[in-house]
């Protein structure tokens, strides 16, 4: 059998995480007892997620979680897997919409339910909503809720019947079909991921029907694609103004904010 410090030497692609996972220890724990070796029953789980990992799993999915802001949230193969890109939402939420005040906010396509539980969860005044037409996801995201927050399963609006909001946010279905991008991402649920020829079949039928559920002033808030900023702000300009664009940290156009005329 081998030891801890066998393994980190080995080069295995994620192999101290895998290593953590496996015997339940930090980082700093592997490293202070390299000289341990590995049961048989140990050595067969770090095998097996070690292999899982070399077919292409993600990391989050071994470990069925994922941390998101200040939260960890649990992940199967039916939710996608939260990305950082994300928390960029929740950042323009906290600075551009009062705490004090009681918003209903939207969110749709939960997944996971890190947009819906974040917000709820930082500030309880807030009634915060989410839907998924995935049901798989949406049992998911209750086991992940640490605050109050309502789910809907359903197409788009066709969860949440005739209620109105003050902010709907979404991180959509945004690539496009035919995208090579998409080889490295087999892994997770597609349906989280396509979105038609352009990528913005899902955001048109947002962009359309967000001010039917909009309370006057209301906004909508959507995540994109790097390059889908300008066709999305043509889509908007229409029923909306004091249109806000945003980059993610990496610098690239991610996140438009618009409210409703
Ligand atoms: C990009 S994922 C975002 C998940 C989560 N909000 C996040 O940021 O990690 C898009 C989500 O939209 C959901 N979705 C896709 N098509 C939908 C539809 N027609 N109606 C409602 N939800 C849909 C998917 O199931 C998926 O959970």
């Amino acid at each position: 059998m081998n030891t801890i410090g066998d393994y980190l030497k080995s080069g295995s692609i994620d192999i101290a995480l895998l290593l953590s996972l496996t015997l339940k220890q930090s980082n700093t724990q592997l490293y202070t007892q390299s000289n341990y070796r590995l049961s048989t029953r140990e050595t067969d789980r770090l095998t097996k997620l070690t292999q899982q990992r070399e077919q292409g799993i993600p990391f989050a999915y071994l470990s069925g979680e994922k941390g998101f802001y200040h939260l960890n949230f649990k992940v199967t193969s039916d939710t996608l897997i939260p990305r950082p890109e994300t928390e960029l939402l929740i950042d323009i939420v906290l600075e551009l919409f009062d705490q004090k005040y009681p918003y209903k906010i939207l969110d749709m396509g939960t997944g996971s339910g890190i947009i819906a539980i974040t917000l709820a969860d930082i500030n309880p005044r807030w009634k915060v909503s989410a839907t998924d037409f995935s049901q798989a996801a949406l049992d998911v995201a209750k086991t992940n809720t640490t605050a109050q927050v309502s789910f809907f399963q359903g197409n788009w609006f066709e969860a949440i019947n005739d209620q109105t909001f003050d902010l709907i946010v979404s991180n959509p279905p945004y690539i496009k079909e035919n995208d090579s991008y998409l080889d490295g991402l087999i892994h997770e649920p597609q349906t989280a991921l396509v979105s038609g020829e352009d990528g913005l079949n899902d955001i048109r039928v947002i962009i359309d029907n967000t001010p039917e559920y909009l309370n006057k002033g209301g906004y909508l808030l959507l995540e994109h694609g790097f390059d889908q900023q300008a066709k999305i702000v043509n889509l908007l300009n229409k029923k909306f103004h004091n249109i806000k664009t945003f980059k993610d940290y990496n610098g690239n156009d991610r996140a438009v904010l618009a409210q409703i005329k």
